[in-house]
């Protein structure tokens, strides 16, 4: 079962031959995932990239690396290992064993969640795609091509799903994935922030730690879902997002680190000069990221969320791990709220307020990367730091969508977030000054000036590894 078969046109774990419906639509739909990859997918030519392949989904040496032509990488279908005796952790099915079939009554609900997490996949290719060509390293160009041929999987994960499990509907969803793209006037992605340009590395790095940090913790929910193909989908895709956490985290790292020793070279905040991305455009960045992915979880408060919950489609990070009941019928959570016009809090079911409660494990374990980037600037003998904003700044969705306030949670004026906001977003400049450092260097074992080289390379190769052939 573990052992993926790519002597298969799609590489697969789920005896895709043994059920001819369902290969001859997936094998229909793969001609078309093709051309999207061509057209919307990286536009920097390569002959080859030194990229991981997945061969098993088991705990010990899941995935193989070589150098591969892109459109050559073997796209598949893997799931992790079926437990027959799974059961349902939480909701009112509590104790049931897990679903193998859809059930009639959530079909509707299921079909939603995957058409959602299935289109932030592509999103990510489309909006990452004129990267190449600003590679600040081989090591990162390869980095960045990696993410995308799993993002590119994470599509064939949840257009299996479509085409498994919800019959012609299903399989018309898994056309439109292909259809909208990212920023399109007529046919945008379904979610915000997957319509934001990444048009620089900076962007990159701040997309991968907090956008697709969200990514996890949605798939994280799914992972726990009653309905158990989707939750066998989910853990084989969180095993390939800690790749891309790591991008982001480590990119991050490596920039605050060229900054600051520039900063303590030259005993100047005024970096620019010396080619390198001063702090303070860091944190717009930072800003800008963090607040756009906080609107990704939704409203403070949802019934569909709490429906969902309760129906065992979507449950909490790390459910199992939760000292409660597991169905919260009775319990109940504070929330962020406007309260009289004003930044508070409010009490609410504990069902209700369970994106509130999904928001907080991801904005925890965002105050992770702020901890370690501080060390580096501490390690560097500076007493700048950065710092996640007030999660009122800057939002579009939920219960602060309505007003502004500054970093520090300040509310303030329509006319003063217009007057200061430059103080605290980047800014037209901003973006043209980070634009102008992103010149590609694609000689072994060099790296942009504004980027400090890794401490590891992939795989225990090298930094000066030929990770790319152009
Ligand atoms: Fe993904
Ligand atoms: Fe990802």
């Amino acid at each position: 079962m573990t052992t993926p078969d790519y002597a298969e046109k799609i590489p697969n774990n789920i005896a895709l031959g043994e059920d001819r419906r369902l290969q001859r639509a997936l094998e229909s739909w793969q001609p078309n995932f093709l051309d999207w990859w061509e057209t919307m997918g990286p536009t920097l030519p390569t002959q080859d990239v030194y990229l991981r392949t997945a061969v098993n989904v088991g705990r010990e040496g899941w995935a193989h690396f070589a150098h591969v032509p892109m459109r050559d990488y073997r796209w598949g279908i893997f799931l992790a290992d079926k437990n027959p005796d799974r059961r349902i952790g939480f909701g009112a099915h509590k104790g049931e064993p897990a679903w193998q079939q859809v059930p009639g009554e959530y079909r509707a609900d299921l079909q939603r969640l995957i058409v959602i997490q299935g289109d932030t996949e592509p999103a990510s290719v489309e909006q990452q795609r004129n990267l190449g060509a600003t590679a600040p390293s081989l090591y990162d160009l390869r980095n960045l091509f990696q993410v995308n041929v799993e993002e590119g999987r994470h599509l064939w994960a949840m257009v299996y799903l479509l085409h498994a499990y919800f019959g012609r509907e299903g399989r018309e969803e898994a056309e439109e994935l292909l259809h909208r793209n990212s920023g399109s006037q007529d046919a945008p992605r379904i979610l915000g922030a997957f319509n934001e340009e990444t048009p620089d590395w900076l962007s990159f790095f701040m997309f991968t730690y907090f956008t697709d940090r969200d990514g996890k913790y949605q798939l994280g929910t799914l992972k726990e879902s009653a309905f158990d193909p989707l939750s066998r989908t989910c853990e084989f895709m969180l095993k390939e997002e800690a790749h891309h956490m790591m991008v982001g985290t480590t990119g991050v790292d490596r920039v605050v680190e060229r900054t600051a020793q520039v900063m303590a070279e030259n005993d100047t905040d005024d970096v620019a000069a010396h080619g390198v991305i001063p702090l303070l455009v860091i944190q717009k960045y930072l800003n800008f990221h963090y607040s756009v992915s906080l609107d990704l979880f939704g409203g403070e408060t949802s019934t569909n969320v709490a429906n969902y919950y309760t129906a065992g489609l979507k449950g909490r990070w790390l459910e199992e791990r939760r000292k409660d009941d597991h169905t919260l019928t009775s319990d109940s959570i504070f929330v962020d709220a406007l309260t009289d016009g004003e930044i508070g809090l409010t009490e609410v079911s504990a069902l209700t307020g369970l994106n509130s409660d999904l928001r907080r494990e991801y904005i925890a374990d965002c105050e992770g990367g702020v901890k370690r980037w501080n060390k580096i600037l501490s390690d560097a003998g500076l007493t700048h730091r950065l710092a996640l904003p007030h999660i009122a700044f800057n939002r579009k969705v939920g219960a602060f969508a309505g007003i502004e306030a500054t970093p520090a949670g300040e509310k303030l004026s329509a006319a003063d977030w217009q007057a200061r906001k430059g103080q605290w977003l980047p800014t037209n400049v901003d973006k043209t000054f980070v634009r102008s450092l992103m010149r590609p260097v694609y000689d072994r074992g060099k790296i942009a000036a504004w980027l400090a080289p890794p401490r590891n390379g992939i795989n225990g190769k090298p930094f000066d590894y030929d990770y790319v052939h152009l």
